[in-house]
């Protein structure tokens, strides 16, 4: 199975999920880049609010072709209960080249359901396995249990 590890990552929580996962299936790596500034005092509040709208960002152009790939694993970190802008962007992008998909997400309380099943519906593909880590077992290690989970599911 040939898979491609797409994720978007503010301060490092969910490219370290995609580390794992691309590590563990020896998959090749998509970071995606917001041109909007995320940064600082503002930047989280125009993050926060961005989300909540759904408002799509402008993502820098993306280097891989899905449709090379058996597999797409997409992953964000959770703002206002919502996906990033940057994975709103890249869903809607890409939704038409989209076959196979998983999600995946880091975020404070370690739920992403709502994000997932929107993620779900705006390219009208049911997951094929979905794993949201919270922001503390990322910190103390407690995530490559959850991980190693889901890429065994991906792989059976
Ligand atoms: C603007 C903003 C809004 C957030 N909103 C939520 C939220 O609604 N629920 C949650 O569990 N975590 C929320 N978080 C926390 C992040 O999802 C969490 O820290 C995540 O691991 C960050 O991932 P990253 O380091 O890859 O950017 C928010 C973070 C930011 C910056």
């Amino acid at each position: 199975m040939k898979a491609l590890v797409v994720f978007y990552s503010r301060s490092g929580n969910t490219r370290r999920v995609a580390e794992a996962i691309a590590s563990a299936l020896e998959a090749p790596m998509e970071e995606l880049h917001d041109l909007r500034s995320r940064a600082g005092l503002i930047g989280w509040l125009r993050a926060g609010l961005d989300a909540w709208r759904s408002a799509p960002t402008v993502i820098a152009p993306t280097r891989e072709d899905p449709t090379d790939y058996d597999l797409i694993i997409i992953g964000t970190p959770i703002w206002a209960g919502r996906m990033t802008p940057a994975v709103r962007a890249y869903l809607l992008q890409e939704r038409d080249r989209l076959e196979k998909v998983a999600f995946f997400s880091s975020c404070d309380s370690g739920n992403a359901d709502a994000a997932f099943a929107e993620m779900r519906d705006l390219i009208e593909r049911e997951p094929y396995a979905t794993v949201a880590v919270s922001s503390a077992e990322v910190k103390d290690g407690g995530y490559t249990q959850q991980v190693g989970m889901f890429v065994h599911e991906l792989l059976s």
